[in-house]
């Protein structure tokens, strides 16, 4: 079976490693490869997909929204969220997923454990920002969401459950009182690595830092957490376990994450 990545751009992209590695170490004989489309050729690359019976494919920038009118149904997970990044071919039915922010939750939990008692402190409030919020915040004991433009945080909370509160990140002393802190911001990301969104004074040992950057590998957040004998957990292990949940959905087996892990490194350490 073929399975493939749409976006546009797609040139810079660790899943073809990823999905490759984990094909070959359950022995599938499926192929995982890239499907550059322009965003007018949308419809038509579905279409083409469809007649040509391909086992699913995950759906990346600037698709995300778009590729929802293509789909035969949304699971729940993507009708919560509003956005498609994988796409199951159940016998031709094509039914839209999202496995970013589950991915995302389940590499903190597997870092953290529960985290119902856990109070959190959330940089950001774009997109990936407002999709982890939306998971978090029934499931902690307090979140609080900050960022550059403090209206946007304000906005966000207000709508969400939970001990939930926004403000700008001129409020960021909270964090030494957090047990986990996620940038879920641009800053750090390369090439602006030199950047963090927090002073390193407010990070502590007993402390969790997840930085959802993965490009560089270790941020400047992630070695100032270090530094101050706090744990961190890198984007790269987000990435990957939206990965192993679309390739449950594809396969219904469970790849091992570190194999995935590890092609995705490699791939990374070959961009350097
Ligand atoms: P994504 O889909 O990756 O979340 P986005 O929706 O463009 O991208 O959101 C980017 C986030 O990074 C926002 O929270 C943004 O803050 P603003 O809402 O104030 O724009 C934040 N961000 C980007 N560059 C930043 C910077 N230099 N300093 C602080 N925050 C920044």
């Amino acid at each position: 079976m073929n399975y493939y990545l749409l976006g546009y751009p797609v040139g810079h992209s660790v899943s073809p490693a990823m999905h490759n590695a984990a094909f070959k170490e359950l022995g599938l004989p499926h192929i995982y490869s890239l499907l550059e489309t322009e965003p007018e050729k949308l419809g038509e690359t579905v279409q083409r997909l469809r007649e040509n019976k391909f086992g699913g494919a995950n759906v990346t920038t600037p698709h995300k929204i778009e590729i929802i009118k293509h789909m035969d149904t949304l699971a729940p997970s993507a009708k919560r969220i509003g956005a498609v990044n994988t796409i199951e071919n159940r016998g031709g039915q094509l039914i839209g997923h999202n496995t970013d922010v589950i991915g995302g939750i389940k590499a903190l939990t597997l870092k953290y454990g529960e985290l119902t008692e856990s109070r959190v402190v959330l940089l950001g409030a774009g997109g990936a920002a407002r999709a982890l919020a939306q998971e978090l915040a029934p499931k902690v004991s307090e979140l609080v969401i900050l960022n550059r433009s403090p209206d946007k945080a304000d906005k966000l909370a207000r709508i969400l459950p939970g001990n939930t509160v926004g403000a700008g990140l001129g409020e960021q002393q909270v964090v030494k009182t957090a047990d986990i802190v996620i940038n879920a911001t641009s800053v750090g990301m390369t090439p602006n690595t030199s950047e963090s969104p927090i002073d390193a004074q407010y990070l502590r040992q007993g402390q969790l830092v997840y930085d959802i950057v993965y490009n560089p590998i270790k941020t400047k957040l992630m070695q100032d957490a270090e530094k101050a004998g706090a744990e961190t957990l890198g984007g790269l292990w987000m990435l990957v376990y939206q990965g192993v949940e679309s390739f449950k959905i594809w396969t219904d087996q469970e790849p091992t994450a570190e194999t995935m892990y590890n092609a995705a490194l490699r791939v990374l350490e070959d961009w350097h």
